[in-house]
């Protein structure tokens, strides 16, 4: 049919302008500097993880002047810090563990349309299971948000408030409450991009103050590390589950 053929051809020719535009780039950046992929090749020690939106108009390395090796990046809808997507904590982990990065930033734009969708009570599909993570934000701050008349300040503010709650989840994880016991913990950055003017805001989430709140419910202690090396002490008598005969009886509470 004429409709799929002139689909596939300018797919088609989407792809070749990305080949050309590559090879375009490889000239420029050996032209520039010899040795700059053979530097890459040998590893990387980025200083940043720059957790932002997936949306097209917020290009990480674009908005904040970074070139390949110096920041790690994970993206999703909404710029959002949830404790149980595996991909963002293995992301996490990896970034703070093996490549350990100094600044974390948290990066949210204004006309986020994850963020106007958990703003209405429409449903979506499967995304709104997503979404429900943004809902649980409008819900923490719902008297702020009611008092802002204006629709899209309201929006505006909801954008922000996110972010501040993101960056508030990476404090809650054990990977960055470890972290912060060590020697050089990464700072964490709360950041809102306009994409209406390319600017990028700190919002100054005071992250360790916020969270001192609420450091008696989230923060925990790793159990000591046996030392390398050595096999895991055997249970003794009394922590083995197979001799576990059920709660202690005691006559004396009767
Ligand atoms: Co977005």
């Amino acid at each position: 049919m004429a409709s799929s053929l002139s689909t596939e051809q300018s797919t088609t020719s989407g792809i070749q302008d990305i080949l050309a535009n590559n090879r375009q780039w490889v000239a420029t950046k050996n032209a520039e500097d010899p040795e700059f992929f053979k530097r890459l090749a040998d590893g990387q020690k980025p200083r940043y993880l720059f957790i932002g939106c997936s949306d097209s108009r917020v290009p990480a390395s674009g908005i904040t002047g970074t070139g390949p090796g110096e920041m790690f990046v994970h993206r999703n809808i909404a710029n959002m810090v949830v404790h149980a997507d595996m991909n963002l904590l293995s992301v996490l982990q990896y970034a703070v563990e093996v490549l350990g990065v100094q600044d974390i930033m948290v990066v949210g734009h204004y006309g986020c349309g994850g963020v106007a969708a958990a703003a209405n009570n429409k449903q979506y599909g499967l995304i709104d299971n997503w979404l429900v993570n943004i809902r649980d934000v409008v819900r923490l701050h719902e008297t702020e948000l009611l008092r802002i008349t204006d629709e899209k300040q309201r929006l505006r503010r909801l954008v922000e408030l996110n972010v501040i709650e993101q960056v508030q989840n990476l404090a809650k994880t054990n990977i960055i409450q470890n972290a912060r016991r060590g020697e050089n913990p990464p700072r964490l950055h709360g950041l809102v991009y306009d994409i209406a003017d390319g600017v990028l805001k700190d919002l100054q989430v005071d992250n360790t103050g916020n969270f001192s709140n609420m450091a008696h419910i989230y923060s925990t202690e790793a159990p000591p590390v046996a030392d390398a090396g050595s096999a895991p002490e055997p249970p003794t008598e009394e922590e083995d589950s197979s001799s576990y005969e059920g709660p202690q009886h005691d006559p004396g509470q009767e």
